[in-house]
């Protein structure tokens, strides 16, 4: 039996791919274990905008930073992930939207990792362009662009690309982000 801890410690965020697609049965999983997070008053208020055609592709790669251009531009899969604060209309919509939003993601991603899919959350986009490019008016937020395929060899990659995915995964220890009692 797989331990769910096994997959979160697998799970990485890596830039290579390949150009194999990554098929429908797939891409239904990553949906279901998306719309299967926890949410607030189970609200789900999230959205999942695939870029499915050339168009929306090549207007997806226009929105990242240059960065992330250089590398999540071949992925075979592009997704915009949205938050909807207007379903939550309590006090700190935003924050609470955002959270289940960064549930259902993690949810994607460990699923992904599951398959053999390397998925990748990114922050480095222009918020104007991915409204533009993908009909997202408010109240609703952009929140993360998101690419996914399958391993490609990281030796294809730019040196400074490929410095960053032969990086071993770092995290804080427990005792700087764990307390007992109080903070601090
Ligand atoms: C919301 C979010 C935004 C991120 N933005 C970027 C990004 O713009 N570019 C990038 O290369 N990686 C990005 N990452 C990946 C992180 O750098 C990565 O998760 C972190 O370094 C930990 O590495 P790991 O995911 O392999 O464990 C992002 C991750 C998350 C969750």
């Amino acid at each position: 039996l797989t331990q769910v801890l096994d997959i979160i410690m697998a799970r990485r965020s890596d830039r290579h791919f390949c150009d194999r697609p990554v098929g429908e049965l797939a891409i239904g999983a990553l949906v279901e274990a998306f719309r299967w997070a926890p949410s607030s008053s189970n609200r789900q208020p999230w959205r999942l905008v695939f870029a499915c055609s050339e168009a929306a592709s090549r207007a997806f790669d226009d929105c990242l930073s240059e960065g992330n251009r250089a590398w999540a531009a071949v992925a075979p899969v592009k997704m915009v992930l949205v938050a909807n604060p207007g379903e939550q209309p309590d006090r700190g919509a935003v924050q609470s939207s955002v959270l289940d939003c960064g549930l259902a993601l993690q949810n994607l991603l460990l699923q992904g990792c599951s398959m053999g899919l390397t998925i990748h959350a990114m922050a480095g986009w222009d918020d104007a362009r991915v409204r533009a490019a993908f009909s997202i008016g408010e109240p609703l937020l952009p929140v993360a662009l998101v690419v996914a395929g399958y391993r490609g060899a990281v030796d294809t990659l730019a040196p400074d690309v490929q410095a960053k995915d032969r990086k071993p995964r770092v995290r804080r220890p427990v005792a700087e982000i764990v307390f007992a009692d109080r903070l601090g």
